[in-house]
């Protein structure tokens, strides 16, 4: 018998000593020959690239029901030798929850999709989230308890709380609340050695950078102490539509100079994609605003701000702060909030995102031409969210997301496609980059910042010296999530994680001090 299989028997015999369920241990162990593996690996994947006979498999995954059960995983999998890839909602853009990139190493998943109570305190304003819950399980949860209270944190319902938080996170409520980890007030996360740690017992270091510097790095986070944000009992919303012969480009221009201005309690950001109408092919602009008030204090808003779109009365539509979240998921908030707990089962799609803050607005002339690019046959779509009000006021060291002040607004290409085959691969992936590099000379520099959360290993991936990863190979795509805060991300990594155990390949690298 292989050492390797030698090495798999005692950690399995390590686990099993140490986790035990009720139900027999079938609802956490799951290996290969399990008829449940395939269905539990493939239910919170997101995007099918990764979803292929090329991809090597978890040799086993293990879906923690309780919280000593994560800490014997890291405990038996580190004693044993085999790495760890932490799995929450599983949307991470390059499926890095769940894939080794050159499938070199044998690694076990552990998914926390078992541990997602939440906890409401409608009295104090909190709650506590497991990080296996998902973005709209937290939403459905408060909306239950109250309508005083929402969380500003994402758009997508079926994203998880574990990843998004543990990278920033931002949704509508962003300009009045800034992102989700701006709002975490404490959290439980188990470290390499296995220990469970809070806010006071986790250092200072530490707290700050598990707030915003990615998953995976520092530890398993289990759950979050987040802040609810006060929400009106009436919210408005709108979508505006337009296409170039409405005046996209001036609407465009004029939108990049006052959206980060406007009044903290309104967002109006915009998804740039291509449409048919008429039989023609031309490119359409949704203007897609959430205001925290009532629809005439909203139309006076426009009046004054932005009269050009030419927003009315009738374009508003008044809804509860829970309506609204179904609303920017669905498009519609005609369906009952129970769809915001459907975690979804299977991939349907492949994708490829990439993003770019910008800090000058972008000339008449530069639209034209990016707009041009989305008539492209393969073209994806683009989506602006303007940044300004709150995230001007949080300074760029205070957390690890060092995007605030100064940045317009942020911009996310993505493009998507359904049909297995080279030839669309290819063409999908040409576009972005294309429209990427066409990009650069209008959004930030040194570095061009991009947006963890929406993960692009084009900016680098780690590369490993002696077994560890190196600071100054990180640098090169770390500092373009994190730009000055990459350094202290690094030293606390040194100090809490000095083998490198927690690592994928963009987790943060360990700097030690006289390196
Ligand atoms: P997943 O489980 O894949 O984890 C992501 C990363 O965090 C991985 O590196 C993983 O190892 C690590 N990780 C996960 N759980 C952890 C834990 N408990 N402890 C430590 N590390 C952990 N973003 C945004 O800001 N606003 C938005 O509106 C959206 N919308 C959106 C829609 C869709 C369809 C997708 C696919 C993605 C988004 N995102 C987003 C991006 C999203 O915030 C990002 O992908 C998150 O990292 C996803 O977190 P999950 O837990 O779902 O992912």
């Amino acid at each position: 018998i292989s050492l390797a299989n030698q090495n798999y028997q005692s950690f399995l015999h390590c686990l099993y000593n140490n986790i035990q369920s009720s139900e027999g241990n079938s609802d956490i162990f799951y290996t290969p020959s399990n008829s449940n593996y395939t269905s539990f690996y493939l239910s919170s994947i997101r995007n099918l690239r990764f979803v292929n006979s090329a991809t090597t498999k978890p040799l086993l995954i293990i879906a923690p029901t309780n919280v000593s059960h994560v800490q014997a995983s890291v405990v038996c999998a580190r004693e044993n030798g085999f790495s760890i890839r932490v799995r929450s909602g599983g949307h991470d853009y390059e499926g890095l929850s769940y894939r080794e990139v050159d499938n070199s190493r044998q690694f076990v998943i552990v998914d926390l999709a078992n541990l997602r109570e939440i906890d409401i305190d409608v009295t104090r304003g909190t709650a506590w989230v497991q990080a296996g819950a998902t973005l709209g399980e937290l939403y459905y949860k408060i909306s239950i308890k109250t309508n005083l209270y929402g969380f500003p944190a994402g758009i997508c319902p079926t994203v998880g709380i574990g990843g998004h938080i543990s990278g920033g996170g931002f949704g509508t409520m962003l300009r009045k609340y800034g992102l989700a980890s701006d709002n975490v007030l404490d959290a439980l996360l188990v470290d390499s050695n296995g220990d469970l740690l809070h806010k006071d017992s986790m250092g200072e270091d530490l707290f700050w950078a598990m707030r915003g510097g990615g998953g995976t790095s520092y530890g398993i986070v289990v759950s979050w102490k987040v802040k609810l944000v006060p929400v009106p009992p009436i919210v408005t919303v709108f979508t505006i539509n337009r296409v170039m012969k409405e005046g996209v480009i001036d609407l465009m221009s004029k939108w990049q100079s006052i959206a980060p201005r406007l009044h903290e309690d309104l967002l109006i950001r915009i998804v740039a994609q291509q449409i048919y109408e008429g039989g023609e092919r031309q490119v359409q602009a949704g203007f897609n605003a959430l205001f925290l008030g009532e629809c005439v204090q909203l139309v006076e808003l426009m009046e004054t701000d932005f009269p050009e779109l030419g927003m009315r009365r009738q374009d508003c539509k008044e809804m509860s702060w829970i309506e609204s979240a179904l609303y920017f998921a669905f498009y519609t908030s005609d369906i009952s909030k129970e769809a915001l707990l459907d975690r979804g089962t299977e991939p349907y799609r492949y994708f490829k995102a990439k993003s770019d803050f910008v800090k000058e607005p972008i000339p008449k002339s530069a639209l034209e031409k990016v707009l041009s690019l989305i008539l492209d046959d393969n073209a994806g779509v683009i989506i602006m969210d303007p940044y300004g009000a709150k995230m001007d006021n949080i300074s760029e060291t205070a957390t690890p997301f060092p995007h605030r002040k100064g940045n317009l607004y942020n911009i996310q290409y993505f493009t998507e496609w359904t049909q297995h085959d080279t030839t669309t691969y290819e063409e999908r992936m040409r576009w972005i980059r294309n429209i990427y590099d066409e990009m650069e000379p209008y959004v930030s520099t040194n570095p061009r910042a991009a947006y963890i959360n929406y993960r692009d290993l084009d900016l680098g991936i780690n590369e490993l010296v002696d077994g560890i990863s190196s600071y100054e190979k990180g640098r090169i795509w770390g500092e373009k999530y994190f730009k000055g805060n990459f350094e202290k991300l690094a030293l606390v990594k040194a100090r809490v994680d000095p083998s490198d155990f927690f690592w994928n390949e963009q987790s943060v690298p360990p700097l030690f001090a006289g390196d």
